[in-house]
């Protein structure tokens, strides 16, 4: 008998998809990464690194032949071959020589607010965690302290930086640990590196959602406090050391999102261009200004630097999206960002192997579909981290 009709064994039948897809996917991350491994950043062209560093991949060479800054190691076609650390070496170096202080260091200098970026909305596959973990790893290659934190109990932010929500945090190691009413950690205690240099890394697991329940109870018994500063508080504690923190939100409006929407300097709201995303999106915006009065009307500063939309997964030849990419530029005009996030195959395949396009070389890929998703990606990414130099002051 088929056994999802008999509603009594529904139970264990659910128990043994779950084990399947568990012995599945460890199966699968076994034969992708040995045990042992653990993910590491992969080394940048000259052209790449003389691009990150804003400088002419000339200027690069010439630097190379004057023997000045990092020796880099060099590929078996004898070419130059930069890893993250050189790049940073080779920033440090250029400041030295810099026209302007900060020239090459984009990061915060003093009185500047440390940036607090919120990846939000409540519709499912939006691009929130695609956008978010691009973000995230591009601002670190270009200098800036980055932490990006995964407030997604799905974890899938977490497991795009090579750890495993159910295998590597069987003691906790989520935000929550940080935010939790009884007996919180300091926060220091669930950062931890990653395999970029200037980008650590706050995972996320199932145990995230003791927040959502929890909070109405703390709430019930009157020991919540401000519950919705508390990702913000949390990260007080670590503000000298970054320059960015990312929030990758979970879809839904829980109180996992009322926090970070308090926590945040800045909002990028990811936008689908469909009808259905959009519609949902209106029912969003309308609860989401509901929460922020409620909020505010507890006394809470709730202003923010900047808000944008990003339009997500765009296909310029769709017509109907087309039509409401058009229509969301006239009603909202500058608050949508001018670059779009192109649909690419090469995105979702570099997904597939939980990496980013940063990540996988160029060679992977036919070079068009490579260079019309990185040059995509680098122009989103590039546009609010003009929106972050403008919040500090500058252009
Ligand atoms: N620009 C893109 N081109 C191609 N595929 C994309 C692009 N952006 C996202 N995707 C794919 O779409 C799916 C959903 O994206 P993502 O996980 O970033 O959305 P999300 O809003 O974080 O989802 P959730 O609400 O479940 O957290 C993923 O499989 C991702 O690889
Ligand atoms: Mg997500």
């Amino acid at each position: 008998m088929d056994a999802m009709r008999d509603p009594e064994n529904l139970n264990a039948v659910i128990r043994q998809h779950a084990e399947w897809l568990a012995a599945q996917l460890h199966a699968q991350r076994e034969s992708l990464f040995p045990p042992d491994a653990s993910k590491a950043m992969r080394t940048f062209t000259s052209g790449e690194a003389a691009a990150l560093l804003g400088v002419n991949d000339s200027y690069l060479r010439k630097l190379h032949l004057e023997g000045r800054g990092p020796v880099p190691a060099t590929t078996p076609g004898n070419r130059r071959a930069y890893s993250v650390h050189d790049i940073n070496e080779l920033r440090q170096l250029l400041e030295k020589t810099a026209r302007k202080p900060g020239d090459y260091l984009p990061g915060r200098r003093d009185g500047d607010r440390l940036q607090v970026i919120g990846v939000m909305n409540f519709k499912g596959g939006s691009g929130k965690t695609t956008t978010a973990a691009h973000l995230a790893q591009r601002l670190a290659l270009k200098g800036y302290r980055v932490l990006g934190i995964d407030l997604d109990p799905q974890a899938s932010y977490t497991a795009l930086h090579g750890v495993q929500p159910e295998l590597d945090l069987p003691d906790g190691g989520t935000l929550y640990d940080a935010i939790r009413y009884d007996s919180p950690c300091p926060i220091a205690d669930v950062i931890r590196p990653t395999y970029i240099p200037g980008l650590d890394l706050i995972p996320g697991n199932l145990e995230l959602m003791e927040f959502e329940h929890e909070t109405p109870r703390a709430l019930a018994e009157n020991q919540a406090g401000l519950f919705f500063f508390r990702i913000r508080d949390a990260i007080a504690q670590v503000e000298d050391n970054y320059d960015v923190v990312v929030l990758d939100c979970p879809p839904q409006l829980g109180f996992l999102t009322m926090s970070a929407l308090s926590a945040a300097t800045g909002v990028l709201v990811t936008i689908h261009p469909e009808m259905l995303d959009v519609m949902s999106m209106s029912q969003f915006l309308r609860m989401t200004a509901d929460l922020m009065d409620v909020i505010a009307d507890s006394g809470a500063d709730m202003s923010h630097d900047w808000m944008r939309y990003l339009l997500t997964r765009v296909e310029p030849t769709d017509a109907p999206q087309n039509r409401i990419t058009a229509f969301l530029r006239t009603m909202y005009g500058d608050k949508v960002l001018n670059a779009p996030m192109l649909k690419s195959t090469a995105i979702s395949d570099a997904g597939l192997t939980k990496q980013t396009l940063y990540e996988v070389e160029r060679g992977a890929f036919t070079r068009t579909t490579y260079d019309r998703a990185i040059e995509s990606l680098n122009a989103v990414n590039d546009e609010i981290a003009a929106l972050i130099q403008k919040t500090w002051g500058r252009t």
